[in-house]
């Protein structure tokens, strides 16, 4: 398949483009476009035979649901019956968080096809911040399901060359917007009765019950077993190629670590990365570093940086072609707690605890 690549300007939008580019999805075909979170795969939500394609591209299970992504809140009412506990908690979270990082999992209209949810009986709704992915869902008149958009199971692309590097040749469009001012994927919270954080993202659960009065999380840390109440939970996910493995402690305690099992690697002939932040790549030596590759995930007081690099980071250890990894854990607050739940799922769902 050829792939049309359009650059755009997010500050100044060529709506020729955008307009173009509606109509590919509305022909049933298939448009990457950047969010405020990650590059999005998307396809008209209405046409099953469209959605099927994401599947296809991705190389995606059949039994992982799709976001659903409107660009005001008439879409939402063609999507979710506007009744009921649910519709008031939609209306309530989205007065303080839409449009932005929040999918809310809510009951479906018989409008969606089965395709997009899997079968479930709910379908997860995102009002998107981006101006350009806001503009391409106006430009197409119908809401778009996206999944990231990364080959299944690779990190998620946070710029357009990222998505240009995994789905050319995949897809009919990818609009390069730049780089993803979030740089994780949007929180995933069920509004239909469990009222709980299915999947971490920048608006965090304490910010939801803020409004709501109460809302949960899942234990992510936990082995996923049976069903899962997201199914996305249990793919292993995020995964450069290299072996990783997380460490959380005290600096001194993880870098000791680290560099004690760097020596070990080093020893068996191995390449290889360490995942730091700014304030401890120090540890590992700036004249003579200890491992190949030494890459920083950002400041450690600031989550937001650690959460806008984790991705490409991860990416840029593939580009290396590093064995193995060893990361240091980043403080689980804010937005932190989402890049934490990112760096385990990249590490096969372990964590050392020193
Ligand atoms: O930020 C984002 O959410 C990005 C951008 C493109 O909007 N999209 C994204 O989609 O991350 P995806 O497909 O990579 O992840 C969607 C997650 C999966 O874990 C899926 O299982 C969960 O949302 N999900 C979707 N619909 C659901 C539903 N009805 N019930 C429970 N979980 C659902
Ligand atoms: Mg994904």
């Amino acid at each position: 398949m050829k792939t049309e690549i359009f650059k755009i300007d997010p500050t100044n939008i060529d709506f020729e483009v955008m307009s173009y580019c509606g109509k590919i999805i509305r022909e049933g075909r298939l448009v990457c476009f950047p969010t405020e979170t990650v590059y999005g795969l998307g396809a008209n939500s209405f046409d099953a035979s469209a959605v099927k394609k994401i599947f296809a591209a991705k190389g995606r299970p059949q039994d992982n649901p799709l976001i659903v992504h409107i660009a005001d809140i008439d879409m939402l009412h063609l999507i979710t019956p506007c009744e009921g506990e649910a519709y008031d908690r939609i209306m309530k979270l989205a007065a303080h968080f839409w449009p932005g990082p929040l999918t809310m999992v809510s009951p479906k209209d018989d409008a969606i096809p089965d395709t997009v949810t899997c079968g479930l009986s709910t379908v997860g709704i995102r009002y998107p911040s981006n101006e350009i992915a806001k503009a391409l869902i106006k430009c197409s008149g119908v809401p778009i399901a996206a999944p990231s958009a990364n080959l299944s199971g690779k990190p998620s692309p946070t710029t357009g060359e990222r998505c240009i590097e995994d789905l050319t040749g995949r897809v009919d469009v990818i609009i390069d917007g730049g780089a993803c001012s979030v740089g994780v994927e949007s929180t995933v919270f069920d509004v239909t009765k469990e009222l709980t954080v299915l999947r971490p993202g920048a608006v965090t659960r304490e910010q939801i019950a803020e409004v709501l009065g109460k809302a949960s999380e899942i234990d992510w840390t936990l082995p996923v077993e049976g069903k899962p109440r997201s199914p996305g939970m249990k793919y292993r996910h995020y995964a450069p190629k290299a072996t990783m493995y997380l460490f959380e402690g005290s600096m001194k305690k993880v870098s000791e670590k680290i560099r004690s099992l760097c020596e070990e690697a080093k020893g068996e002939g191995k390449k290889v990365g360490i995942l730091v932040t700014d304030q401890t790549v120090r540890f590992y030596g700036r004249r003579n570093p200890c491992a190949d590759t030494i890459l920083s995930i950002g400041d450690r007081k600031d989550p937001f940086s650690q959460a806008r690099n984790v991705f490409d980071t991860l990416r840029d250890f593939d580009d290396e072609k590093v064995d193995v990894i060893f990361a240091e854990a980043v403080p689980r607050e804010g937005v932190g707690n989402a890049v934490m739940n990112r760096l385990f799922r990249a590490a096969g769902g372990k964590i050392e605890k020193l």
